[in-house]
């Protein structure tokens, strides 16, 4: 780490900066010595004292305490920001964090850039956004543009929290440091591609954000669809940001826009009677598509994604099927084979688990589907660190690997947005019950589309 960083956070008061940014900071801080400081900006007016004391209780360092700084801004009055440039000004590195809602990125932005204290080109100064990282293709350009007046792509750090998950970059190391998986990793071999992100919660007191956002925007656009970009890229020819950057970009530059007619909206029973939700809200809380891939190596492989709330447990996982072998005669019957799975558990129970075929023990010869299993944890003795912190711990050294570019951003909003057009003149998202796998058109669309059923380890023979 740099020697005096500035950790500039606006709307340090809110939400996620409270459970996700500052309890991040304490290990980084540890590590790192005392030179960094959490420079606290927003609309709200606590006192110097009041904020150390929130810097106290969500970091547990009194040391980032003892040094925080709390400025009130008037997100409309740049003039409001001088006092933060005095700040920031005299060296070391400043990182400007837009942890506000997203209706406020354009003014700080603003305000950042004519007050001077961004300068274009220099490395020392950097923005680290939030998602949404716009609300379709249109705002995500815009977003870009404005980032750009104030700085090159090498200072920005968008930050997409299931990059810096530690499993999710496991992807990278099973597919390309193992001979065994990639000569079967294309559509010769494989028969599907399934990826769940199931959450068990429902929206809490989300209502604000939520109901104007929807499982779509909410995870597909982002999480989802950079799973599914790190699962299909060709290997980058360096592990280098810019190469996985490169490799990604072509994955989803690839991927043709999710057709409505494929695709599957939901919403929990019950979701109308959360607190703040609109009474007639047709939000999805749910949602499945079909999605295919043109290129070489996927075309014509039914590729299935489902995210959603109040589901049966959480759950991310993705799984590659591979075809069935083409025979297998016993005693004179022929028999069908157990399908090889790749079951890649992002959370919980982060590890990868080969669902193989083999002879159960005995004399008759007969099949049963078996599991070799890795257990993430297993390969450390120290807890895997939140996703967070590997954030931050990155931004801090400049690195961009755990960071989607303004380009994936644009081409991910190009595959979703003409599903959320075609899904705002449907009327109301099909119910399903809170606790169960979402609604059963979804279970149609993979049987109908080629994939079968969708698979979760522990339900699934073989995987528990
Ligand atoms: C966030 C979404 O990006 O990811 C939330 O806004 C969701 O709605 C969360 O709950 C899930 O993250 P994780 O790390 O708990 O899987």
């Amino acid at each position: 780490m740099p020697s005096g960083v500035d950790l500039v956070i606006f709307g340090a008061s809110g939400d996620l900066s409270r459970r996700k940014i500052l309890p991040s900071l304490r290990h980084l801080a540890a590590r790192n010595g005392t030179g960094l400081r959490v420079i606290g900006a927003g609309r709200s007016s606590p006192s110097q004292q009041e904020f150390r004391d929130l810097v106290n209780a969500s970091s547990g360092s009194s040391e980032l305490a003892s040094t925080a700084e709390w400025v009130q801004l008037n997100y409309k009055d740049p003039a409001s920001f001088a006092p933060v440039k005095s700040l920031i000004d005299g060296g070391g590195t400043a990182i400007f964090y837009l942890a506000t809602p997203p209706e406020t990125f354009s003014d700080i932005l603003g305000a950042v850039g004519h007050s001077g204290m961004a300068t274009k080109g220099d490395p020392s100064r950097r923005i680290v956004v939030e998602k949404p990282l716009g609300h379709d293709l249109a705002s995500a350009r815009k977003l870009n543009l404005q980032l750009a007046a104030s700085f090159d792509e090498e200072q920005i750090f968008r930050i997409d929290h299931y990059l810096a998950k530690d499993t999710v970059q496991n992807v990278l190391a099973l597919r390309f440091s193992n001979s065994l998986f990639e000569p079967v990793w294309n559509r010769n071999l494989v028969e599907t591609i399934l990826i769940t992100a199931a959450e068990e919660e429902g929206i809490g007191t989300r209502a604000g954000y939520y109901d104007h956002i929807g499982a779509v925007r909410d995870m597909i656009q982002n999480h989802v669809l950079q799973l599914l970009a790190l699962v299909t890229m060709e290997p980058p020819t360096t592990f280098d940001a810019d190469y996985i950057r490169r490799a990604k970009r072509a994955a989803l530059r690839a991927m043709s826009p999710l057709d409505p007619s494929l695709a599957v909206r939901g919403q929990y029973e019950g979701y109308l009677d959360e607190k703040g939700v609109s009474p007639e809200s047709t939000r999805e809380t749910y949602a499945a598509a079909r999605v295919s891939i043109e290129n070489w190596r996927w075309d014509g492989v039914p590729i299935f994604v489902r995210s959603g709330k109040a589901l049966k447990r959480r759950a991310t996982e993705i799984v590659i099927k591979l075809r069935d072998a083409p025979m297998l005669r016993i005693g004179g019957r022929r028999q069908r084979g157990i399908p090889t799975l790749i079951v890649i558990r992002i959370q919980p129970d982060e590890g990868i688990t080969l669902r193989i075929g083999a002879k159960r023990p005995g004399v008759r010869f007969e099949m049963v589907p078996a599991g070799m299993r890795l257990d993430y944890a297993r390969l450390t003795r120290t807890a895997l660190p939140d996703a967070y912190e590997n954030v931050l711990s990155e931004v801090l050294a400049g690195g961009h690997s755990a960071f989607p570019g303004g380009e994936e951003i644009e081409l991910s909003w190009e595959i979703v947005d003409s599903l959320l057009k075609a899904w705002e003149s449907e009327g109301h998202p099909e119910p399903y019950q809170v606790g169960s796998w979402g609604p059963q058109a979804a279970d149609d669309l993979v049987a109908k589309g080629g994939g079968g059923r969708w698979i979760i380890s522990g339900d699934e023979p073989g995987t528990a």
